[in-house]
């Protein structure tokens, strides 16, 4: 497998990061996830756009264009041979040295990119029959909405829901539910799919972005209004999305059953407009 270093493609081997890396000191850094299917990339340009939106609030100066940079994500997935599967890349701050909290001047100091990727297929049987997962509060930081590589915090959630046998963790911050550690959170109730709205307690998902254009579309209510662990608990359906599981039904919430412990009927709506979306873009889903 190759990978992409700064501007390169090289073995994955070939790689060397410097101890003094900022992402490797401080996780001053951001990362991305785009997904492909049939060897086209899904919603690219959105992913692309949030890393250059995240590098602007962190004045993170990124060393290529938008153009530039999704040219080299297609020429390693070429390279690569990847028709579904998953594209993760990351840049940092670069290597300042000596070690210093405060930012060194970006024209000395080059940011540092990496990518690769991974061959997955789709998991249709997973996605028809649910997954299960465990509520806990939410201890991140209050800048939820930057895809920062500090991810010690979703780390930690997942790690506490992958204990009991879970999969997924929905944090909370007082009895609001905020997202998943790796997903964006919903609910549905008499016939209304809700979300937390964006703002600074959640990452604005480019999957969430997807699923509430096909619902609108689809003329299914939604709503982008925060809902409690209360509702969560009294909700006729919960799923949870990302790029990389697209929408996921959950039908166990701290060892509750939700909808009998079944998919329901809105989340399979919702998966079969989200293929048909992906479809438009990337021909056939299998
Ligand atoms: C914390 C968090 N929320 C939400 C998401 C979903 O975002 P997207 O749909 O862009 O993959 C992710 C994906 O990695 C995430 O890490």
């Amino acid at each position: 497998m190759k990978v992409l270093w700064d501007d390169k493609i090289v073995d994955r081997n070939e790689v060397e990061i410097d101890m003094e890396d900022r992402g490797y000191q401080f996780g001053d850094g951001l990362y991305e996830v785009i997904r492909a299917y049939n060897g086209t990339f899904f919603t690219a340009d959105e992913h692309i756009d949030r890393l250059f939106t995240g590098a602007k609030k962190i004045d993170l100066v990124l060393p290529f264009t938008k153009n530039e940079l999704k040219e080299r994500l297609y020429k390693l997935m070429r390279e690569n041979e990847i028709e579904t599967g998953n594209i993760y890349f990351q840049v940092t701050r670069g290597i300042a040295i000596p070690r210093d909290h405060s930012y060194p001047d970006p024209t000395k100091v080059p940011a540092v990119f990496t990518a690769s990727t991974t061959k997955v297929p789709r998991d249709q049987a997973k996605m028809d029959r649910g997954i299960s997962v465990i509520t806990l509060p939410d201890m991140r930081w209050l800048h939820c909405d930057i895809k920062s590589i500090s991810l010690l915090g979703n780390v930690m959630a997942k790690h506490e829901a992958h204990k009991v046998g879970a999969e997924e963790a929905i944090q909370h911050r007082e009895g609001i539910v905020t997202e998943g550690a790796s997903t964006n959170m919903w609910m549905v109730k008499d016939g209304v799919i809700y979300t937390h709205p964006d703002g600074n307690l959640v990452l604005p998902g480019i999957t969430k972005i997807v699923l509430l254009d096909v619902a609108r579309k689809a003329g299914i209510p939604v709503k982008e209004e925060a809902f409690t662990l209360e509702q969560l608990k009294n909700a006729d359906e919960v799923f949870s999305s990302s790029t990389t599981i697209e929408a996921m039904p959950i039908i166990e919430i701290d060892g509750v059953k939700v909808n009998d412990g079944k998919r329901g009927p809105v989340v399979k709506q919702l998966q079969d407009l989200y293929v048909k979306a992906v479809e438009d873009v990337c021909g056939e889903v299998r």
